[in-house]
């Protein structure tokens, strides 16, 4: 196993299109039309502008938000060049990728995010708080999205992204356990793969899978992803996880 891959040295305020959710989920914004929808974190990302323009009631998380647009569009545009750097400084990793036009897509995400932002977060569509906490009751939304939070941001030696992270494997357990108190329906994480080549499975999530399955009120698959994750070796079982809610649970 190669064990140079992409380390970052914190966590970046960088946002994906909701054509990106899209291939990282398999969920298409307009079949969400009317439904309650969280995505935490939510950081730059325009998938909640564009989920509401489609028609659905939705909502993202990001501790972030308690900076006004100026301050995030700062920090947007200073952390997509910090990753763009490190991607290129590892171009192996990503031989597969566009990484050019992955930079142009971080642009127009933020871009779109920073345009609904002021407005969003005045009616409430944009709630700084942060994982294992959040400020919903049980049961708030239909559809949860949880993307490169979790896993990513894990320690190298679990497989993630961030030397020294403080999100151990107990930090993922609660932060699993709080998406699904305020989820009714099913909640969506991505990714569910190490940053080793060749990939694997994060440990963390299947030991909360195999606990959650134990438990009788959520079933569990993984749901084949077509995002680009780099080169071959990191697309290896490319697939997010699906946490579903049982019938009568
Ligand atoms: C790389 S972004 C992911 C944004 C989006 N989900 C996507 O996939 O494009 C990671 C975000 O996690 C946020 N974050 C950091 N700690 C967090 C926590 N404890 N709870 C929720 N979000 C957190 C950061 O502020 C950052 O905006």
């Amino acid at each position: 196993m190669n064990p140079r891959t992409l380390h970052l040295d914190g966590m970046q305020f960088f946002g994906r299109l909701a054509s990106e959710y899209r291939a990282m989920f398999g969920v298409d914004v307009r079949d969400l039309r009317g439904l309650r929808v969280l995505d935490c974190p939510g950081g730059p990302s325009s998938f909640t502008a564009e989920a509401c323009a489609a028609g659905a009631h939705a909502v993202a998380v990001d501790p972030l938000y308690e900076l006004d647009a100026d301050q995030l569009r700062a920090r947007g545009e200073a952390d997509i060049q910090t990753t763009i750097a490190a991607m290129r400084a590892n171009a192996g990793a990503f031989a597969d990728m566009d990484i050019a036009r992955y930079a142009d897509e971080k642009r127009a995400a933020a871009q779109a995010f920073l345009a609904d932002y002021p407005a969003g977060r005045a009616a409430g569509r944009y709630v700084a708080a942060s994982l294992p906490s959040l400020p919903f009751p049980d049961r708030a939304f239909d559809r949860t999205f949880t993307a490169h939070l979790l896993v990513t941001y894990s320690d190298p030696a679990s497989g993630g992204l961030l030397p020294g992270s403080p999100f151990t494997e107990q930090w993922h357990v609660d932060a699993v356990r709080e998406l699904l108190r305020v989820t009714d329906g099913s909640l969506h994480l991505y990714p569910t793969t190490t940053r080793t080549e060749p990939a694997r499975r994060h440990a963390y999530l299947e030991r909360i899978v195999a606990e959650l399955e134990a438990g009788g009120t959520w079933r569990c698959r993984y749901e084949p992803s077509t995002y680009q994750r780099g080169n071959a070796a990191q697309n290896l079982l490319n697939a997010s996880l699906v946490i579903e809610r049982r019938r009568g649970s």
